[in-house]
C-alpha cells in the first residue's frame, strides 16, 4: 500500500483500531503500518474470533502500543499479570482515541453496535466511544446482502457512523460477490479524514494534475515527466478537510479515493474544455498540471513511415494556457493557486506569473534540485501570495508541502 500522507498535521495523533475475526484479519497489520509510517499512536482491540487469524504479538511487533485481546484478565492472574492497567483500563481507547477504525468489521460485530451490546471488549469500547466509528466491513457476500445486516448497516450510517462499502470479487471461501474488505488505501485515508479539521466543508475545488498528452501521429505523442503527485497530494489533502474536489488529470495520474470527482484527461484542450465547464462553480481552483505548452501539427491517423526519412521538423502551434484563462475571469471570492517551476531567478520570475495570471498563491520551485521537484516524491517550495508575502519552505513531502499550501489559501 502506498502511505502517502505522512503530514505532520497527524503527528502523535491516537487511532484505536478494532479488528474482528474474518480472513481479511491479515490486512489490518498493513493498515496498523500505514498508520505507524505516518507517526500515529495506535492502540488495537482483537475479538476472540480475530486472535485466532492473527496473534497480539504482530501487532505489538509491527507498532501498536498497546494491544487488547479480552475484558477481564485470566482467573486467579495476579493483577499485574492484567493486560489492564486499571479496573475500567478497557474503556480508555474509546475515551481517548482521536479516531476509531474497526478493519475488518464481522456481522456479528455491527450487529452488536446496531443494537447497542457491550457482550465483548471491542463493542464495550465502541459504545464508550462517542464519535463516528470508521467500519470497514469484510464478510461472505451472503451474510453482508442479508436483511439483518443491511439493516444493522442502515441503523449505523444514520447514527453517522461512516461504513465503507465492502468490494466486489471472489472472497477467501470461493464465492464471488461484494463482501471483500475495501481497498486498504482508502480505509487509511478515511482514518485521516476523521483526524482532519474540515476547514474546507462546503468548498468545491477543481484541481488540474499530471502530464498533457499531445497527438503527433497514430501512435507517438508530446509529452513531460509530471508524476501527478502534487496535485494528487493536494486533491487528497482538500478532500480529508471536508472540500468537494473535482480532479482533472492528464494521463499517467495518480490513484485518487473515488470520493474525488476524478475526470480522465488527455490533451491540453480537453483540459482546458472540462475546467472552463467547472470553474463557474468553484471556490478555489488548484493548477498543478504541467500543460503541454506546445503540440505539434498532427502528421495525421497513420503512422509514420522511417524509411527514406532522415532528418525532418515538426511545427508546434502554442496550447492555451488554463490558469491564464480561468484567472481572467475570476470572479469574486475565487481563489487561483498556481505552481512555477523555474530554472533560474525564482522569486522574480514566480512573482511576476502571479501576477500575470491573475493568481492569488504562487508555489515556485527550482529545478534541478537533487530529491525534488517534477517526477520526485519531496518538494522544496518558496510560496508568495497577492498580499506580497512569502516563505520559503525546506524540502519536505508532496503531501505535507499540499497540507501547508491549503493552510496558505485560508490566509487568502
Ligand atoms: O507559465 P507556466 O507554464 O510556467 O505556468 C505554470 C502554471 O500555469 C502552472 O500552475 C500550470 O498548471 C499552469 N498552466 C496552465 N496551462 C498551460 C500552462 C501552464 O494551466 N498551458
Amino acid at each position: 500500500m502506498e502511505a502517502h500522507f505522512p503530514t505532520a498535521f497527524f503527528e502523535g495523533k491516537k487511532v484505536h483500531l478494532g479488528v474482528c475475526g474474518s480472513i481479511a484479519a491479515y490486512k489490518a497489520l498493513e493498515l496498523l503500518r500505514a498508520l505507524c509510517r505516518a507517526n500515529l499512536r495506535v492502540t488495537v482491540t482483537l475479538t476472540e474470533a480475530a486472535a485466532r487469524f492473527v496473534s497480539p504479538l504482530s501487532f505489538q511487533s509491527l507498532g501498536a502500543e498497546r494491544v487488547f485481546t479480552s475484558m477481564f484478565a485470566p482467573a486467579g492472574a495476579a493483577p499485574q499479570d492484567s493486560p489492564l492497567s486499571s479496573p475500567f483500563g478497557h474503556l480508555a481507547p474509546g475515551a481517548e482515541a482521536d479516531a476509531f477504525v474497526i478493519a475488518p468489521a464481522s456481522a456479528t460485530t455491527l450487529a452488536r453496535l446496531a443494537c447497542g451490546l457491550a457482550d465483548d471488549l471491542l463493542a464495550a469500547q465502541a459504545l464508550a466511544w462517542s464519535g463516528s466509528l470508521l467500519l470497514a466491513p469484510a464478510m461472505n457476500p451472503r451474510m453482508w446482502n442479508n436483511a439483518a445486516t443491511r439493516e444493522n448497516c442502515a441503523t449505523l450510517a444514520r447514527r453517522e457512523h461512516i461504513i465503507l462499502r465492502p468490494e466486489q470479487g471472489r472472497v477467501a471461501c470461493g464465492e464471488e460477490g461484494e463482501g471483500k474488505l475495501p481497498d486498504l488505501r482508502l480505509i487509511y485515508l478515511h482514518c485521516l479524514k476523521a483526524l482532519s479539521p474540515g476547514d474546507l466543508s462546503g468548498k468545491k475545488v477543481m484541481l488540474t494534475l499530471g502530464p498533457t498528452r499531445e497527438p503527433w501521429d497514430a501512435v507517438r505523442f508530446w509529452s513531460n515527466h509530471s508524476s501527478g503527485r502534487m496535485g494528487a497530494a493536494l486533491a487528497v489533502c482538500a478532500w480529508l478537510r471536508g472540500a468537494e474536489v473535482y480532479a482533472l488529470c492528464g494521463p499517467v495520474a495518480p490513484w485518487l479515493p473515488p470520493r474525488i470527482n476524478r475526470l480522465d484527461v488527455i490533451t491540453a484542450a480537453d483540459m482546458l474544455f472540462q475546467a472552463e465547464k467547472l470553474w463557474p462553480d468553484m471556490d478555489m481552483g488548484i493548477f498543478t498540471a504541467a500543460v503541454a505548452d506546445f503540440a505539434p501539427e498532427p502528421f495525421g491517423d497513420k503512422k509514420f513511415k522511417k524509411s527514406g526519412q532522415e532528418a525532418f521538423s515538426i511545427s508546434f502551434f502554442p496550447n492555451p494556457d488554463i490558469l491564464c484563462k480561468l484567472g481572467r475571469v475570476k470572479k469574486p471570492g475565487q481563489l487561483i493557486v498556481g505552481f512555477a517551476a523555474e530554472s533560474e531567478r525564482l522569486e522574480e520570475n514566480a512573482r511576476h506569473k502571479l501576477d500575470s495570471k491573475n493568481a492569488d498563491l504562487m508555489v515556485a520551485n527550482l529545478i534541478g534540485v537533487p530529491g525534488s521537484g517534477f517526477s520526485g516524491t519531496c518538494n522544496t517550495a518558496l510560496i508568495l501570495d497577492r498580499k506580497g508575502r512569502r516563505e520559503s519552505l525546506p524540502t519536505m513531502p508532496k503531501s505535507d508541502l499540499a497540507w501547508r499550501i491549503l493552510d496558505w489559501l485560508s490566509t487568502l
